[in-house]
């Protein structure tokens, strides 16, 4: 039996994080190059996103290279922006004819311009798609992401456009990459790793979070509806106790 068939369709998260890990120990395992892994990845990154649109998950954010990335040997850092751009480029028409939206969130302004002018356009060219919205994280630190948005609002404070009081939690939100999305119910990461690697800290605050040791060129779809069924096993409490959430479940 699939873990598919396990899934709870009424309960499904709207929103499901990825921290793809693993690339560089699935190639060395096999005696190959790092980014021999890297361009394995892609496959599962191509069935992460197509099983979670035909479950019905509206949007998928996968972390695909973080600011610290930059910090890689350069040539991984130049193989693993050729492959971003050689994926978009194959998969444009593949989001098109699934309906898929793509976005990206991060600091694009650090990518090469002939990547960002790719992406931008992908993100144009999909921008009516209705289905499920992909979001990249492309040189993503969630540490420069709250800080800009720190800056973001005390400019509007010293230009006297808000008052301190209406400095909130909504408030900070909207001030995210992410402030058009839900935040993530489900937080997924591979190569058995405990940790969040400057990935959504705000956003995660409430996420379930599920590690699998699978490498990510080996994930696939079952994987994902696994870890989907583990989520919907869980008890999400978000502070109050067991007796509190489950008097609320018999109201509904
Ligand atoms: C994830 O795999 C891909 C990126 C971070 C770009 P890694 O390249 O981190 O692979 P490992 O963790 O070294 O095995
Ligand atoms: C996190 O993986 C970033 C991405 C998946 C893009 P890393 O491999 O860079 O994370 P660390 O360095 O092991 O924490
Ligand atoms: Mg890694």
């Amino acid at each position: 039996m699939s873990h598919k068939d396990k899934i709870d369709k009424s309960k499904l998260p709207r929103h499901v994080a990825v921290i793809m890990d693993g690339n560089g120990r699935w190639a060395k395992k096999k005696g190959k190059l790092r980014t021999f892994g890297h361009e394995n990845g892609v496959i599962s990154v191509r069935e992460t996103a197509e099983a979670a649109a035909e479950l019905g998950i509206e949007y998928l954010t996968l972390y695909a290279f973080s600011t610290e990335n930059w910090n890689r040997p350069r040539l991984e850092v130049e193989a693993l922006m050729t492959l971003l751009l050689r994926t978009i480029n194959s998969e444009i028409k593949t989001l098109n004819d699934n309906n898929i939206r793509l976005l990206a969130i991060g600091d694009l302004g650090a990518l090469n311009k002939s990547i960002r002018t790719r992406l931008l356009k992908a993100i144009d060219e999909t921008k009516n798609n209705t289905r499920m919205n992909l979001v990249l994280a492309l040189s993503y630190s969630s540490h420069q992401e709250i800080l800009q948005a720190v800056k973001q609002i005390a400019t509007h404070y010293k230009n006297n456009e808000i008052s301190l009081e209406e400095i909130n939690e909504q408030l900070v939100s909207n001030h995210l990459y992410t402030k058009d999305f839900p935040d993530p119910e489900l937080l997924i990461r591979t190569s058995g790793e405990f940790r969040i690697s400057n990935f959504l800290l705000w956003q995660l605050a409430y996420s379930e979070i599920y590690i699998t040791p699978k490498l990510w060129p080996d994930f696939r779809k079952e994987d994902l509806y696994e870890a989907i069924v583990n989520f919907q096993c869980r008890e999400r409490r978000f502070g109050k106790t067991s007796e509190q959430i489950l008097k609320q479940e018999e109201v509904k």
